[in-house]
């Protein structure tokens, strides 16, 4: 892709095509032209366990930097998110993408079982850098589990999430909705935000 003078470069490092299609649809939406995403699926970060998914983000974040030229873009950005569910003490969270491989929705509604406390918030944290300085910008969406998968939009947990406000999952509700309201619109927003204000005032 040809760069377009006053468009910041920004290097997405994702092997998720779902997480980098929403959030290359987020920035377009939010700041029309104001960036260039180049996304990378093949450079390997490293992924520690911990409860902290800011934690998480910039550790791997820092992982990337060691294996790059960074020169090349105006920010390295990183993702990590999670369904945290009150009921289970906050599982999967960090380990979302694995327990959704292994028990899948039919696990979790039925670890749900019986279960009236259906309260449940998708977290994310986008690391990224300015300068030589690495940041994180957190979101947060909450909203109930559903009883049943419904819906066939989005990925992951959608199926099963539904957000404060509606009676829908995100499934059913569609991106344009999601990318306005999300855990992950959220982050990456304040992340742009910060972005075009730093280097703004270079
Ligand atoms: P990771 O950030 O690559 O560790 O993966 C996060 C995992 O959390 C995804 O693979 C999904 O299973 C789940 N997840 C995070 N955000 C969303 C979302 O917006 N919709 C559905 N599932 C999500």
């Amino acid at each position: 892709m040809a760069h377009r003078p006053g468009r910041l470069r920004i290097l997405l490092v994702t092997g998720n095509r779902n997480k980098a299609r929403e959030i290359e649809e987020i920035l377009a939406e939010s700041f029309p032209g104001a960036f260039e995403v180049e996304i990378s699926g093949d450079i390997e970060k490293l992924e520690i366990q911990s409860e902290d998914l800011a934690e998480i983000a910039l550790i791997a974040l820092r992982s990337v930097l060691k294996k790059i030229d960074r020169g090349k873009w105006d920010s390295v950005v990183v993702e990590d998110s999670g369904l945290f569910i009150e009921a289970l003490k906050g599982f999967p969270g960090p380990y979302s993408s694995y327990v959704l491989r292994k028990i899948g929705l039919e696990g979790i509604l039925k670890l749900m079982e019986g279960e009236s406390n259906r309260r449940a918030c998708y977290r994310a944290a986008v690391a990224y850098t300015i300068d030589n300085e690495t940041r994180v910008a957190e979101g947060e969406v909450c909203g109930v589990i559903a009883e049943k998968p419904r819906g066939s939009r989005g990925f992951g947990y959608d199926p099963i999430f539904i957000p404060e406000g509606y009676g829908e999952t995100f499934a059913q509700l569609g991106e344009g909705l999601k990318n306005r309201i999300s855990h992950r619109a959220i982050a990456i927003r304040k992340a742009a935000q910060d972005l075009l204000s730093s280097i703004k005032r270079q």
